[in-house]
Protein backbone atom coordinates (compact mmCIF):
# COMPACT_ATOMS: atom_id res chain seq x y z
CA UNK A 1 0.00 0.00 0.00
CA UNK A 2 1.87 3.36 -0.98
CA UNK A 3 1.99 6.29 1.54
CA UNK A 4 -0.27 8.88 1.41
CA UNK A 5 1.09 12.18 0.48
CA UNK A 6 -0.67 14.90 2.49
CA UNK A 7 0.72 17.45 0.57
CA UNK A 8 -1.32 15.70 -2.67
CA UNK A 9 -4.53 16.50 -1.16
CA UNK A 10 -7.58 14.43 -0.93
CA UNK A 11 -8.10 13.91 -4.95
CA UNK A 12 -5.61 11.53 -5.28
CA UNK A 13 -6.95 8.80 -3.60
CA UNK A 14 -10.34 9.33 -3.82
CA UNK A 15 -12.26 6.37 -5.86
CA UNK A 16 -15.73 8.29 -5.85
CA UNK A 17 -18.13 9.79 -3.46
CA UNK A 18 -20.45 7.65 -1.66
CA UNK A 19 -22.17 10.29 0.13
CA UNK A 20 -22.57 13.68 -0.29
CA UNK A 21 -22.27 16.92 2.02
CA UNK A 22 -26.20 17.02 0.81
CA UNK A 23 -27.37 13.52 1.74
CA UNK A 24 -24.99 13.51 5.33
CA UNK A 25 -26.67 17.01 6.14
CA UNK A 26 -30.25 16.20 5.19
CA UNK A 27 -29.96 12.96 7.00
CA UNK A 28 -28.56 14.12 10.12
CA UNK A 29 -31.73 16.48 10.26
CA UNK A 30 -33.63 13.76 10.25
CA UNK A 31 -31.86 11.91 13.10
CA UNK A 32 -31.93 15.21 14.93
CA UNK A 33 -35.69 15.40 14.73
CA UNK A 34 -36.14 11.99 16.16
CA UNK A 35 -33.50 12.17 18.93
CA UNK A 36 -35.37 15.42 19.49
CA UNK A 37 -38.53 14.13 19.56
CA UNK A 38 -37.97 10.59 21.66
CA UNK A 39 -35.56 12.41 24.32
CA UNK A 40 -37.77 15.45 25.06
CA UNK A 41 -38.29 16.22 28.54
CA UNK A 42 -35.09 14.13 29.13
CA UNK A 43 -31.99 15.30 30.74
CA UNK A 44 -29.62 14.26 27.55
CA UNK A 45 -26.42 13.74 27.76
CA UNK A 46 -24.33 12.63 24.43
CA UNK A 47 -21.07 11.63 24.39
CA UNK A 48 -19.17 11.69 21.44
CA UNK A 49 -15.87 9.08 20.72
CA UNK A 50 -13.38 10.85 19.32
CA UNK A 51 -11.60 11.29 17.26
CA UNK A 52 -13.87 10.41 14.73
CA UNK A 53 -17.32 11.18 15.91
CA UNK A 54 -16.23 14.75 16.99
CA UNK A 55 -17.77 16.04 12.99
CA UNK A 56 -21.06 13.95 13.40
CA UNK A 57 -21.57 15.26 16.90
CA UNK A 58 -20.59 19.06 15.85
CA UNK A 59 -23.44 18.69 13.29
CA UNK A 60 -25.90 16.93 14.62
CA UNK A 61 -26.54 18.37 18.33
CA UNK A 62 -26.79 22.04 15.98
CA UNK A 63 -29.73 20.43 14.48
CA UNK A 64 -31.00 19.45 18.43
CA UNK A 65 -34.04 21.33 19.23
CA UNK A 66 -33.54 19.81 23.06
CA UNK A 67 -31.46 21.17 25.48
CA UNK A 68 -28.69 18.77 26.34
CA UNK A 69 -24.98 18.26 27.81
CA UNK A 70 -21.78 16.63 26.03
CA UNK A 71 -18.83 15.35 26.97
CA UNK A 72 -15.70 13.42 24.97
CA UNK A 73 -14.15 9.79 25.37
CA UNK A 74 -11.44 8.98 23.29
CA UNK A 75 -11.11 5.25 22.14
CA UNK A 76 -8.11 3.74 19.72
CA UNK A 77 -8.51 0.26 18.29
CA UNK A 78 -6.85 1.13 14.74
CA UNK A 79 -3.23 2.51 15.19
CA UNK A 80 -2.20 5.07 11.97
CA UNK A 81 -2.30 3.29 9.07
CA UNK A 82 -4.34 0.04 10.28
CA UNK A 83 -7.19 -0.91 8.29
CA UNK A 84 -8.67 -4.14 10.82
CA UNK A 85 -9.48 -3.44 14.77
CA UNK A 86 -6.78 -4.41 16.23
CA UNK A 87 -9.26 -6.43 18.74
CA UNK A 88 -7.91 -4.17 21.92
CA UNK A 89 -9.45 -0.86 22.20
CA UNK A 90 -7.76 1.28 24.44
CA UNK A 91 -9.36 4.40 26.72
CA UNK A 92 -7.15 7.02 25.65
CA UNK A 93 -9.64 9.47 27.51
CA UNK A 94 -12.40 9.13 29.80
CA UNK A 95 -15.43 11.37 30.62
CA UNK A 96 -16.07 14.08 32.91
CA UNK A 97 -19.27 13.52 34.28
CA UNK A 98 -20.98 10.90 36.28
CA UNK A 99 -23.38 9.18 33.94
CA UNK A 100 -25.06 7.14 37.03
CA UNK A 101 -28.81 7.75 36.26
CA UNK A 102 -28.58 9.59 33.07
CA UNK A 103 -29.90 9.61 29.98
CA UNK A 104 -26.75 9.04 27.87
CA UNK A 105 -26.46 8.50 24.08
CA UNK A 106 -22.94 7.53 21.81
CA UNK A 107 -22.53 9.13 19.21
CA UNK A 108 -20.56 7.63 16.66
CA UNK A 109 -18.90 8.05 13.15
CA UNK A 110 -18.88 4.38 12.10
CA UNK A 111 -19.27 0.91 13.61
CA UNK A 112 -17.46 -1.66 12.08
CA UNK A 113 -16.78 -4.88 13.60
CA UNK A 114 -17.90 -3.47 16.68
CA UNK A 115 -15.09 -4.23 18.70
CA UNK A 116 -14.56 -0.38 19.70
CA UNK A 117 -18.38 0.07 21.04
CA UNK A 118 -18.97 -3.16 22.45
CA UNK A 119 -16.12 -2.36 24.95
CA UNK A 120 -17.11 1.15 25.41
CA UNK A 121 -21.05 -0.03 26.44
CA UNK A 122 -19.78 -2.75 28.51
CA UNK A 123 -17.85 -0.12 30.49
CA UNK A 124 -20.32 2.75 30.45
CA UNK A 125 -23.34 -0.29 31.54
CA UNK A 126 -21.24 -0.65 34.44
CA UNK A 127 -21.86 2.99 35.60
CA UNK A 128 -25.25 2.54 35.54
CA UNK A 129 -27.04 4.80 33.39
CA UNK A 130 -31.22 5.31 32.87
CA UNK A 131 -30.47 4.46 29.65
CA UNK A 132 -27.78 3.48 27.09
CA UNK A 133 -27.94 3.87 23.44
CA UNK A 134 -26.22 4.45 19.77
CA UNK A 135 -26.57 6.45 17.40
CA UNK A 136 -24.04 5.88 14.78
CA UNK A 137 -23.70 7.34 11.60
CA UNK A 138 -22.58 4.73 9.26
CA UNK A 139 -23.02 0.99 9.83
CA UNK A 140 -20.81 -1.59 7.97
CA UNK A 141 -22.82 -4.37 8.80
CA UNK A 142 -21.02 -6.64 6.72
CA UNK A 143 -17.59 -6.28 8.79
CA UNK A 144 -19.45 -7.09 11.79
CA UNK A 145 -17.69 -9.47 14.73
CA UNK A 146 -19.86 -8.36 17.81
CA UNK A 147 -23.68 -7.64 18.09
CA UNK A 148 -24.13 -3.76 18.68
CA UNK A 149 -27.23 -2.48 18.97
CA UNK A 150 -27.76 0.75 17.48
CA UNK A 151 -31.06 2.70 18.19
CA UNK A 152 -29.78 5.52 15.37
CA UNK A 153 -28.05 4.69 12.23
CA UNK A 154 -27.39 7.27 9.98
CA UNK A 155 -26.64 4.93 6.61
CA UNK A 156 -25.58 1.20 5.82
CA UNK A 157 -22.68 1.06 3.59
CA UNK A 158 -20.90 -1.35 1.86
CA UNK A 159 -17.51 -2.70 3.11
CA UNK A 160 -15.19 -0.52 1.94
CA UNK A 161 -12.69 1.86 3.22
CA UNK A 162 -14.30 5.44 3.59
CA UNK A 163 -12.70 8.64 4.66
CA UNK A 164 -13.85 11.88 4.90
CA UNK A 165 -16.44 13.60 7.16
CA UNK A 166 -14.50 12.68 10.66
CA UNK A 167 -12.96 9.43 9.35
CA UNK A 168 -9.21 9.53 8.60
CA UNK A 169 -6.89 8.00 6.27
CA UNK A 170 -3.58 7.56 8.20
CA UNK A 171 -4.65 10.84 10.22
CA UNK A 172 -5.81 13.34 7.05
CA UNK A 173 -8.91 14.34 5.46
CA UNK A 174 -11.49 14.23 8.68
CA UNK A 175 -12.29 17.52 7.94
CA UNK A 176 -13.90 17.04 4.14
CA UNK A 177 -17.65 17.70 4.28
CA UNK A 178 -18.69 13.98 2.26
CA UNK A 179 -17.70 10.72 2.41
CA UNK A 180 -15.54 8.79 -0.35
CA UNK A 181 -14.30 5.48 -0.74
CA UNK A 182 -10.33 5.36 -0.94
CA UNK A 183 -8.82 4.36 -4.47
CA UNK A 184 -8.08 0.41 -4.60
CA UNK A 185 -4.25 1.20 -4.17
CA UNK A 186 -4.81 2.63 -1.32
CA UNK A 187 -7.36 0.08 0.90
C1 LIG B 1 -12.69 4.14 14.30
C2 LIG B 1 -14.09 4.72 14.43
C3 LIG B 1 -14.73 3.84 15.47
C4 LIG B 1 -14.06 2.50 15.25
C5 LIG B 1 -15.01 1.58 14.56
O1 LIG B 1 -11.89 4.64 15.33
O2 LIG B 1 -14.07 6.08 14.81
O3 LIG B 1 -14.45 4.31 16.78
O4 LIG B 1 -12.90 2.74 14.44
O5 LIG B 1 -14.43 0.34 14.26
P1 LIG B 1 -14.85 -1.03 14.94
O6 LIG B 1 -16.34 -1.13 14.88
O7 LIG B 1 -14.16 -2.06 14.08
O8 LIG B 1 -14.33 -1.06 16.34
P2 LIG B 1 -10.28 4.64 15.30
O9 LIG B 1 -9.77 3.61 16.26
O10 LIG B 1 -9.80 4.56 13.89
O11 LIG B 1 -9.94 6.05 15.94
P3 LIG B 1 -10.40 7.51 15.46
O12 LIG B 1 -11.86 7.67 15.82
O13 LIG B 1 -9.52 8.41 16.24
O14 LIG B 1 -10.18 7.61 13.97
Amino acid sequence: MPKINPALGYEAILDRVLLTEEQLQSRISELATQISRDYAGMDLLLICILRGGVVFLSDLMRKLTIPHHIDFMAVSSYGVGARTNSGKPRIVLDLNTDIRGRYVLLVEDIVDSGITLDHVLRLLQTREPASLDVCVLLNKADRRVVHIPTRYVGFSIPNEFVFGYGLDIDELYRNLPFVGVVKQEYQ
